[in-house]
C-alpha cells in the first residue's frame, strides 16, 4: 500500500506550503490573544454552552474584551443564547467581522452562516460512511477558521465552546499550542460524572494546558418565593471527582429556570439577574478565571 510519503508530487496544489500559511496565519491572528480557555464536558446537555455565555457575558462585564468560538459545529447553541443570531456576517479587509452581542462580546458560531433554524449542517461526502469518517476533520478545519479568519482584535479572553465528547480533544492540541487551561462543566449526577471522569482524564493526559477546573451545573433548585435551597441530585459527587482528579471545585451553579428562559430569549441571565445565588456564582467564576491567570491561586 503506498503512503502519501510514496507520491511523488501534490499534484500542483502546494498542499505544504498551504498548511504552512494557513498554521502562521492562526499564529499571527491568536498572537493578539491573551487567554484561551476551552469549556468542555465529556457529557451532553449539561450546560457548557450556557456557561461559556455567562462566563463570556461575566468577563465583559469586568471589563474585559471576550470573544466566544463556538466549536459546536452541527449543533450550535451559542448565537442565540447570546442574542447575535441573525445578525449578518460582515467581511473586513482582514477576515470575516464576528457578530457582537448586546454588551459588545465578539461571537462567531456556525450558526450565523445557516440561512434558517432547520437547516443542518450537511458534510458533502461521496456515501454516508465517508461523511462520518470526514466530520471530524471537517469539523476542525471548521474551527482553524473561525480561529484564523476572524478579525478578533485584541482580545483578553477567548471562550471555546466545545461539543459533547472526548473525540475532538486531540485535535484541539495541535490546533491550539497556546491554549492557556480549560474548564470542565458537570451535573451533580453519579452517572453523569462517569463520561465526564473520561474527559478529565483526557484532558490531564492529551491537553498541554492545565484543568482549571471543575464547574457543578443544575447544582440545587432555590425556590423563587422562599429561598430555600433543595438539591436535585444527591451531592458531594462533584467534590469527589474533583478531589479524585486532584483540579479545584469552581462553583456550584444552581438550576434557575431565568437561565434557560435567558437564552431561549437571546439576554444575559448574568446582566439580568446578578444578585442572585447562579448570578453571584457566575460572577465568582469570572473571577477565579481571572485569579487563575493573574497566578493568585
Ligand atoms: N443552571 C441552569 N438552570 C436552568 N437551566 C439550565 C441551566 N444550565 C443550563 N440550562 C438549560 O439546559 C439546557 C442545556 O444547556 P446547554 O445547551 O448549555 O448544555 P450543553 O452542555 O451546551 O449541551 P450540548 O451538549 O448539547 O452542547 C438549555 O436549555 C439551558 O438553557
Ligand atoms: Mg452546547
Amino acid at each position: 500500500m503506498k503512503t502519501y510519503k510514496d507520491l511523488p508530487a501534490d499534484g500542483g496544489s502546494n498542499i505544504i506550503g498551504q498548511v504552512t500559511q494557513q498554521v502562521n496565519r492562526l499564529q499571527q491572528r491568536l498572537a493578539s490573544v491573551r487567554h484561551i480557555v476551552a469549556i468542555m464536558s465529556g457529557k451532553g446537555g449539561v450546560g457548557k454552552s450556557s456557561v461559556t455565555a455567562n462566563l463570556a457575558s461575566a468577563l465583559g462585564l469586568r471589563g474585559h474584551s471576550v470573544g466566544v468560538i463556538d466549536a459546536d459545529i452541527n449543533g450550535p447553541s451559542i448565537a442565540k443564547m447570546m442574542g447575535v443570531r441573525g445578525q449578518r456576517i460582515d467581511y473586513g479587509d482582514d477576515g470575516v467581522k464576528p457578530a457582537l452581542s448586546p454588551l459588545g462580546v465578539k461571537v462567531m458560531s456556525m450558526d450565523l452562516f445557516l440561512k434558517d433554524d432547520e437547516t443542518p449542517v450537511l458534510w458533502e461526502a461521496q456515501t454516508q460512511k465517508d461523511a462520518f469518517t470526514w466530520r471530524g476533520t471537517m469539523e476542525m478545519s471548521a474551527l482553524r477558521e473561525f480561529l484564523s479568519d476572524t478579525e478578533w482584535g485584541s482580545l483578553d479572553y477567548l471562550l471555546i465552546d466545545l461539543p459533547p465528547g472526548t473525540d475532538r480533544l486531540p485535535n484541539l492540541v495541535d490546533l491550539l499550542p497556546n491554549l492557556g487551561g480549560t474548564v470542565v462543566v458537570t451535573i451533580p449526577s453519579g452517572v453523569s460524572q462517569l463520561v465526564v471522569k473520561k474527559s478529565l482524564t483526557m484532558a490531564k493526559k492529551l491537553l498541554n494546558a492545565p484543568v482549571i477546573g471543575v464547574v457543578e451545573n443544575m447544582a440545587a433548585y432555590v425556590c423563587a418565593d422562599c429561598g430555600k435551597t433543595e438539591d436535585l441530585f444527591p451531592s458531594g459527587h462533584t467534590e469527589e471527582m474533583a478531589r479524585q482528579f486532584d483540579v479545584s471545585l469552581l462553583g456550584k451553579i444552581p438550576f434557575d429556570p431565568r437561565i434557560s428562559i435567558a437564552s431561549d430569549e437571546g439576554s444575559v441571565f448574568v446582566d439580568q439577574h446578578r444578585d442572585t445565588p447562579a448570578g453571584r456564582t457566575l460572577i465568582a467564576l469570572a473571577e477565579k478565571i481571572e485569579a487563575f491567570f493573574n497566578h493568585e491561586v
